[in-house]
Order: C-alpha cells, then sequence, then structure tokens
C-alpha cells in the first residue's frame, strides 16, 4: 500500500470516534483531507466541523459540511488530526502544515484528540522531524539563539506566513526525551506563539495505518 492509501484508511477509521449530533474538531493536512472526505458522508447525522485553518474550512464547506471556527463552541468530545511524528506516550510533533497555532487551540477544547497517522509517524523519540514554531517576526534572531543554545538550529521556513500572519521557525538537530518539559520551555520564551508539541495536548488515541491494517494504540 502507498502512504496515501494508509492515510485514507486511517480517514475512513476515523469515522468511529466522530460523535453524532455533535461538532466534532477537524485538524489539518494530507490524511485529514482523506477524513473530510469520509466525513461528508456524516452530513445529516452531525452537527458540523469545528476547523483548524483556512485550508480545511475552504475543504469542509466544499462537501457541504456546517463549519464553526473554535470561538464559536465551548467543548467538542473529540478532535480528529494527523501528526509528523508521534512517540509511545502519543506525544506529538505537528505544524508541518503549519497550522500548529489553531489545531492547538482546538485540540484543546476537546476531551479527546484522536491521531490518524501513517506508520512511517510512529518514533521512539521526537525530533528527527524538524520542530515547527509559530513565532513573531521580530523575536526570530532571539529565538535562533536560544534554540541553538539547546542544541538546534532554527531555520525560518522561507515564503510561508500561517494563518494567522506570523512566520514559521523549523528547529532542526533537537532529540526530544522529555516532550512535555521542552514544550513548558518554549512555551516560556517571548516572541513564542505556539510550539508544534503536542505534550500536555497529547493524543489519547493513534489510529496507524498499516500495511496490515489500522492498529489502534490507546495512550
Ligand atoms: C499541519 C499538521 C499535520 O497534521 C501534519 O503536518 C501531518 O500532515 P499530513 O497528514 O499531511 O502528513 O500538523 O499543521
Amino acid at each position: 500500500m502507498t502512504q496515501d492509501e494508509l492515510k485514507a484508511l486511517v480517514g475512513q477509521a476515523a469515522l468511529a470516534y466522530v460523535v453524532p449530533g455533535q461538532w466534532v474538531g477537524v485538524g489539518t493536512g494530507s490524511t485529514v483531507n482523506h477524513f473530510i472526505t469520509a466525513l461528508a458522508g456524516m452530513k445529516g447525522q452531525i452537527a458540523g466541523a469545528v476547523s483548524s485553518s483556512v485550508a480545511s474550512t475552504q475543504r469542509l464547506r466544499a462537501v457541504g459540511l456546517a463549519v464553526r471556527e473554535a470561538h464559536e463552541v465551548d467543548s467538542l468530545p473529540v478532535y480528529i488530526d494527523g501528526a509528523d511524528e508521534i512517540d509511545d506516550q502519543g506525544c506529538m510533533i505537528k505544524g508541518g502544515g503549519a497550522a500548529l497555532t489553531r489545531e492547538k487551540i482546538v485540540a484543546d477544547l476537546a476531551a479527546r484528540f484522536i491521531c490518524i497517522a501513517d506508520a512511517s509517524k510512529r518514533v521512539a523519540v521526537l525530533g528527527a522531524f524538524a520542530l515547527p514554531v509559530e513565532v513573531i517576526e521580530l523575536a526570530v534572531p532571539q529565538l535562533q539563539r536560544r534554540f541553538a543554545a539547546i542544541g538546534g538550529r532554527a531555520v525560518l521556513r522561507v515564503g510561508v506566513l500561517t494563518d494567522n500572519g506570523h512566520p514559521i521557525l523549523d528547529v532542526h538537530g533537537l532529540q526530544i526525551g522529555n516532550p512535555l518539559a521542552l514544550e513548558t520551555e518554549i512555551n516560556q520564551w517571548p516572541g513564542v506563539v505556539t510550539v508544534g508539541l503536542f505534550a500536555r495536548h497529547r493524543a489519547s488515541v493513534c489510529l496507524l495505518g498499516t500495511p496490515q491494517g489500522v492498529q489502534t494504540i490507546t495512550y
């Protein structure tokens, strides 16, 4: 099976976690795009989707689903999103698609985070995928020095601004043994909007697409 077929498999499997009659939180990315296609089949059975990006909003509307933004709901039973890496505790690196801030906001509203990913995303230690960090532009050099001090090489993502109008630093060379501690530390640094470490908002369940089928991992 191709990586895209594995993404489609878990996108379909995630429907089992959608609560009828309720709003569902929807992430961003190529795996989520498969989920949105599948979710269109539940139109009429759910209230609609709370979106984490302009791109997902457009796609949700295109398939005829009602969309709300994060500030329009108080809570959600479930948030469904992909990841760039996920470890054995359900901690994730996210933000490869530059949607990390709104993803974290919507995830924070949800009782459960269901991660959908192909098997290549599962790692023992986070960090081979460069850690995305959404930042305030004038803090870029200062933050690059801070990352260098902890062994990271923070590279500005060229030609990309987030939906919130901010640049992204991709931090290479980190081996993240304690994701919660690093997330907490980076969150203190002035100029950081959002770090793409999801440890406080780690997955409750991962639906992992493997050539043998969907593996369900509960944390
Ligand atoms: C977007 C994300 C995505 O969930 C992550 O990049 C995975 O994307 P894909 O499903 O395309 O592999 O965090 O900001």
